[in-house]
């Protein structure tokens, strides 16, 4: 009989390549923790209609036979003790793999955060140690590393560590209570910022990079209604510190280590999941700025220089700041030791992160211009709407 392993959040971003790659890269079978959206959408069509779109944009879709066959929705939420699963679930699983969480990194989202990040992963916790789990993969984030700068160990962080949001303090919560656990194998695993296939440039959800494009795009058109073509001839500026590494890995990187490392024979607790080639945030802030079409910005290390339009933009941009400024490198001891130091080098030189650039811009005209309809008057009426994967506002899918 077939393994079996378990997947929280295979409808999203990370857990959704994770899912693709499990299912390339071992024979077992996959059952996904989802959660029910969209009113009447059974769970497991929500997963066969998410996971088969991830496959087409990564140019998998010889995957979509193998998706239907194995991969199975067990209905739930994390944010329920057992995720909702207190009984009737009788498989023993040999690994969990808990991506579900909460990206937003807002003051105000404080409960939704830690609810999703620290409880959410306690449920799953416990949910893993019913299921007879014999080894739980959390998927964490390099910046549990918070404002530390220097070399980044793959060690656990310590409960006080200064962090730069709420999201990175609620992810080193969760590393600390996956490590204490106990009844099975733990381990840790840290992508650093995740960009679309290294291959396709697609991505399916967009926070980190495609948040930073996203807000200056907005920005862009706001300071054009008010001001027209006033950032046409002046530069902006930006607090950030040009040789600040940016570390990006694509999603299909995170997802194939992370599998190699499960299927090793190492023990290793922790694992960076990070890019040994980073682009400086002075180049890779002026790529975004030049696709955008905007002047190449100015670095300032301090808002003393500050007109009121840079001030705007730097409110805009505020949460990436922390990214664009210090000097952190981060150790793959563990990892090289099981993938070699070649499989964490992904060059985004030579015109590749501007294309990532292009890709989502151009889902974002797409989708404006899907959203933007003519008032005509004669439009039908609305229909009520069941679900098809279409059915996704395109607006809300890019992150709009
Ligand atoms: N994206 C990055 O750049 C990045 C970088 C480093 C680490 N990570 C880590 O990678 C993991 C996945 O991130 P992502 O980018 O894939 O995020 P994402 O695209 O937003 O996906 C989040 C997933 O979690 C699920 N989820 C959220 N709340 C849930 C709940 N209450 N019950 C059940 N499922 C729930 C979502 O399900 P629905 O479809 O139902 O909403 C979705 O499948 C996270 O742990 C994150 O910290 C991400």
């Amino acid at each position: 009989m077939s393994e079996i392993h378990l997947v929280t959040g295979a409808t999203g971003f990370v857990g959704g390549a994770l899912t693709l790659e499990l299912l390339s890269q071992t024979g077992a079978t996959i059952l996904c923790l989802v959660r029910s959206k969209h009113g009447m959408v059974s769970p497991q069509i929500r997963l066969q209609y998410s996971l088969a779109a991830a496959a087409r944009a990564y140019g998998r879709a010889n995957l979509i036979p193998d998706i239907e066959r194995r991969c199975h929705a067990i209905a739930g939420d994390i944010l329920q003790p057992f995720c909702g699963n207190s009984a009737g679930l009788h498989a023993t699983v040999s690994e969990v793999w808990h991506c579900a969480a909460s990206l937003q990194f807002e003051d105000e989202y404080e409960s939704a955060i830690f609810a999703h990040n620290v409880h959410g992963t306690a449920n799953v916790l416990h949910f893993a140690s019913r299921l007879k789990a014999k080894t739980f993969n959390y998927i964490s984030t390099a910046y549990v590393s918070g404002s530390r700068s220097g070399r980044i160990l793959e060690d656990l962080p310590s409960l006080d560590t200064p962090t730069n949001n709420l999201y990175e303090k609620s992810k080193i919560q969760a590393e600390i209570m996956v490590a204490a656990a106990s009844g099975f194998h733990t381990r840790i695993l840290r992508p650093s910022i995740v960009v679309g296939d290294s291959r396709t440039l697609a991505a399916t959800s967009f926070s980190g990079l495609y948040g930073f494009i996203r807000e200056l795009t907005k920005f862009k058109r706001k300071v054009a209604r008010r001001l027209g073509g006033y950032l046409v001839h002046r530069p902006l500026r930006v607090w950030a510190d040009e040789l600040t590494p940016v570390n990006l890995i694509p999603v299909d990187a995170v997802a194939s280590n992370a599998v190699k490392i499960s299927l090793s024979r190492s023990l290793a607790p922790i694992f960076h999941l990070t890019n040994d080639c980073p682009l400086p945030a002075g180049a890779s802030v002026a790529s975004v700025f030049e696709e955008v079409a905007l002047r190449t910005p100015r670095f300032v290390s301090s808002a003393i220089e500050f007109t009121s339009i840079d001030e705007t933009l730097d409110r805009a941009i505020r949460f990436y700041r922390s990214y664009l400024s210090g000097m952190k490198v981060f150790d793959r001891t563990n990892a090289d030791a099981v993938l070699g130091r070649a499989a964490s080098e992904w060059s985004l030189e030579e015109g590749k992160f501007s294309r990532y650039i292009r890709w989502y811009l151009i889902q974002l005209a797409d989708a404006q211009t899907r959203d933007v309809r003519p008032a005509t008057g004669l439009e039908p009426a609305p229909v009520p709407v069941t679900f098809s994967p279409q059915s996704c506002e395109a607006g809300a899918m890019i992150g709009l």
